[in-house]
């Protein structure tokens, strides 16, 4: 078994491709083109008032939810500009990925501060307390990094994209769609970072991957009320256990072929088993969470 630094290393001609990859991919955008500036109006003269929202209260938590997580990017910066040596691929990677995150909050904010969809005050006393927080989660060594940003790039990407659905208006859903496509090739370089590492020493990755998924928690758990706003998204059907379970670690399971990983040491065999059970027990705690707040099965 390598150590991670060493694992990292091996692959490093894996992250350069995919940065490439990455680069031929992605479609540059603009959030100036999709703000409705045109129903902006000065916020001296005419003061915020709830009655000016046209979106539904469910649709305005979750966008605001979505954009305080990306109001904490100094601190996913953070982690991953000091978690890779100063000339290595990943550093590379960290400044490319940190431009193309920073556009999200600009393009959402911009949103809901020009069609009113926010209380301004709110946001800005949130953005305030939740920066000033800071973030930081247990997951520090390069595998744990790669498999948690996989995961979060994913459930990032169906949060905002089912944000933008439930907003029910063209300009929120084309914004938001735009950010998730972000989020979808970010996920999709992430994934093929743990895909090298897993060919290279699946038993490491694999103890990484259980510890990641285990004690998995979006970014946004340090933002004011995040316990109250999550409850409200889970209910509207923006990201909640099941969609987690379903879209997110099945899928992943899936794709990285964990059922089929052989040549394994003891502990990479059990930690294989119990991600191999990890959907199931997600679900029942989805059932559970649905019939504790009644949840229609439309939603299910
Ligand atoms: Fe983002
Ligand atoms: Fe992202």
């Amino acid at each position: 078994m390598s150590s991670s630094a060493e694992l990292l290393r091996s692959v490093e001609a894996d992250i350069v491709r995919l940065i490439g990859e990455h680069h031929e991919r992605r479609q540059h955008w603009y959030a100036h083109e999709m703000v409705p500036w045109e129903l902006g109006r000065s916020y001296r003269d005419e003061p915020w008032d709830e009655s000016q929202a046209t979106l539904a209260p469910e649709a305005r938590t979750a966008l605001v939810l979505n954009l305080l997580t990306e109001d904490n990017l100094p601190y996913y910066h953070l982690r991953l500009a000091t978690a890779f040596a100063p000339d290595s691929a990943m550093n590379d990677w960290s400044r490319t990925w940190t431009a193309e995150e920073g556009q999200h909050a600009i393009a959402m904010r911009s949103y809901l501060l020009t069609s009113r969809n926010c209380d301004p005050r709110e946001l800005e006393d949130d953005r305030l307390q939740t920066v000033t927080k800071g973030w930081s989660n247990d997951f520090v060594d390069p595998i744990e990094v790669f498999v948690y940003t996989s995961a979060q790039e994913l459930a990032t990407r169906i949060s905002h994209r089912n944000a933008g659905k439930l907003a029910d208006d063209e300009v929120a859903y084309e914004l938001m769609s735009r950010v998730a496509a972000d989020e979808n090739h970010h996920f999709l370089f992430y994934r093929g970072v743990v895909t090298s590492m897993l060919d290279r020493d699946p038993s490491s990755v694999l103890q990484a991957m259980w510890k990641v998924f285990d004690g998995f928690e979006m970014p946004g758990t340090g933002i004011p009320r995040y316990l109250r706003r999550a409850i409200a998204m889970a209910k509207s059907g923006v990201y909640n256990l099941r969609i987690h379970a379903d879209g997110v670690v099945s899928p992943l399971l899936r794709d990285w072929r964990i059922a089929d990983l052989h040549g394994l040491d003891a502990e990479g065999r059990q930690a294989q088993e119990k991600l191999l059970r990890l959907p199931d027990t997600l679900l029942r705690a989805a059932e559970a969470f649905e019939r504790r707040v009644g949840m229609s099965p439309r939603f299910a």
